[in-house]
């Protein structure tokens, strides 16, 4: 049976690069992308793109059934600044959506689950460098609780039921393509995206608050490498990985190495204590042995690509 993947949160920062990726391994009529809001242009007239609110368990079970889905990856989410600003729409669409997705998962016999966890799991207590996967996981943010309370209903789920469900805890994620929504490391894209528009960016984090970051060339590759590994590899089902780390100044810094004109200010709002429970650098040797992940990117190659991709679709 050929297999058919479903995408939810489709047109969110990691869907939007994510359905082109898979596009290309599966062959674009097997890859759904679902989403809430309307489909980008990019998305839309390359393949099937389909309204999905995650919150709805018929919505979900009639998508999965009607395209004979085997494969998810889950996406859909409110991030930790949104839903700080509104904790019960955070925990009714991370809770119930991923709810819904396991549930049909597992009454339909979809082969895997992949969702995004996040270094949001972390909280105030736990060990700030080189965070291992089994540490204290006590989150003060509602996102944060909902990703520690979805990694282990993921568990459940495996345990239990045998759904093949397999988590990442994702860093902050820089990308050029669509901008996140709502998320405490936004400001490491914002940095970028002002600084080629030639505009004043005031962050708003202080300089020396440092988190670790991800590329998304890497984050989609370990998405993808982790949902080909043979399952008999895994010892864990969630897994930490990073790329590595910095501090708003260095992000600062790196842009104005390549953009001297760049004007940032650190004007620190509430995201700053959100930023500050987090880890600042991560341990991801588990996926490293488990399945050979390795991040390409540095601080100084992503600016790079990040600048020159900018520039060619934003100008400067
Ligand atoms: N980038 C995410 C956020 O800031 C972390 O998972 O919410």
């Amino acid at each position: 049976m050929t297999d058919r993947v479903l995408v939810t949160g489709s047109y969110g920062q990691i869907g939007t690069e994510l359905i082109l990726r898979l596009r290309g391994i599966y062959g674009t009529s097997n890859v759904i992308a679902t989403d809430i809001t309307p489909a980008p242009e990019i998305i839309e007239s390359g393949g099937p793109a389909r309204y999905l609110d995650v919150t709805d368990p018929r919505q979900v079970t009639a998508l999965v059934v009607e395209n004979k889905i085997t494969h998810i990856f889950h996406l859909a989410a409110i991030l930790s600044g949104n839903g700080e600003l509104n904790p019960q729409k955070c925990w009714d669409v991370n809770m119930n959506g991923l709810y819904n997705i396991l549930e049909t998962a597992r009454t339909w016999k979809v082969k895997q689950v992949i969702t995004p966890s996040s270094i949001a799991a972390f909280g105030p207590d736990t060990p700030k460098e080189h965070t291992p996967i089994d540490t204290i996981l006590r989150p003060t943010t509602m996102y944060g609780i909902t990703k520690v309370a979805g990694e282990l209903l993921n568990e459940y789920y495996n345990q239990k039921y045998g759904v093949d469900a397999r988590s990442l805890r994702f860093p902050g994620i820089v990308s050029h393509e669509t901008e996140p929504g709502g998320g405490t490391t936004d400001y490491a894209v914002d940095m970028y995206v002002k600084a080629v528009e030639g505009a004043p960016y005031a962050c708003f984090v202080t300089e020396n608050t440092t988190l670790p970051f991800l590329y998304m060339p890497d984050a989609l590759d370990a998405l993808l490498e982790l949902a080909e590994v043979e399952e008999s590899r895994l010892i864990h089902r969630t897994f930490n990985i990073t790329g590595f780390s910095a501090s708003a100044a260095d992000i600062a810094g790196a842009v104005k190495a390549r953009i001297p004109d760049f004007q940032c200010t650190f004007e620190p709002d509430f995201r700053q204590i959100i930023a500050e429970s987090w880890p600042r650098s991560i341990d991801d040797r588990d996926a490293r042995e488990e399945w050979g992940w390795k991040p390409s990117f540095d601080l100084n190659t992503m600016s790079d690509d990040m600048i020159a991709k900018l520039r060619g679709k934003i100008g400067g």
